[in-house]
């Protein structure tokens, strides 16, 4: 090509390399993706402060404690202890402070059934005098059980059901009961039987109604199976506090999904 040619063919050759050019900033920018990789960068951003404030509010669960192959709670004596199939309790473990708060029970005579411990079974007086107020009809059946009753109770169970007592019995160390922190209630309507119909009666929808005032909840909620590993109990209440219960009971929560937030 000659100088001339070139001379006449320039002003093409200049808009053809700037127009190259374009193609290619904008090829190295798709590759960057800025648009794309903002956002990522942006949202932890915005969801750190959600994720942070619930656990102020609520803590959660420390890990267990592996003994001789058993995942023990190292806080038992937390009033926001969590005990179930995967967090025992250590077997030699009693609460500090039982005692046997001033309700109506099932049955007579002394035991350590009735026995909850201090704060617990203060705030079940406060429960039941607001429930009887209330024209309920409700009786305290079975609070703090140690290591070997339950052990007991739960051979008893397995013996009469086999493996299905797993959904409704607490092998030994993994009862709420050994927490102190537990009682099941039941009303005559029933027989002062623990079965789910007492989630029926109007002692039951009472209970579930107005339990978080006092700072309990039904700990073993209906569709929540998979988590708790438990069926639906109406008639077992455990004391978290009240702060605690009001949140979990109009949340709708467990207690693993409460600490675990
Ligand atoms: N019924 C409850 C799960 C217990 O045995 O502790
Ligand atoms: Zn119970």
């Amino acid at each position: 090509m000659n100088r001339k040619k070139i001379k006449l063919f320039m002003p093409a050759i200049l808009i053809l390399t700037s127009f190259l050019g374009v193609i290619g900033c904008t090829k190295e920018n798709s590759d960057q993706q800025p648009t794309a990789e903002q956002p990522k960068q942006e949202a932890p951003k915005q969801e750190l402060p959600k994720q942070e404030t619930p656990k102020k509010e609520a803590p959660s669960a420390p890990t267990t404690v592996v003994k001789n192959g058993d995942p023990l709670v190292p806080n038992p004596n937390e009033i926001l202890v969590l005990v179930n199939k995967k967090r025992h309790l250590p077997s030699d473990y009693i609460p500090p402070d039982l005692i046997e708060p001033h309700v109506t029970f099932s049955f007579s005579g002394q035991s350590p059934k009735k026995t909850m411990r201090q704060e617990a079974a203060k705030a079940l007086e406060n429960l039941f005098d607001a429930s009887q107020a209330e024209g309920m009809d409700m009786v305290a059946q079975s609070g703090y059980r140690s290591y070997s009753t339950q052990k007991q109770i739960y051979a008893a169970n397995f013996r009469q059901m086999g493996e299905s007592a797993n959904q409704y019995s607490a092998q030994a160390g993994q009862s709420e009961h050994q927490t102190g922190l537990a009682m099941d209630v039941t009303c005559s309507e029933i027989g002062f039987q623990l079965e789910d119909t007492f989630g029926n009666t109007k002692e039951g929808k009472w209970l579930a109604k107005n339990c978080s005032r006092f700072g309990f909840i039904i700990r073993y909620q209906k569709g929540k199976e998979d988590i708790t590993g438990y069926a639906y109990e109406p008639w077992h209440i455990r004391y978290v506090g009240q702060k605690a219960a009001k949140e979990i009971m109009t949340q709708g929560l467990t207690l693993e999904e409460y600490l675990s937030r």
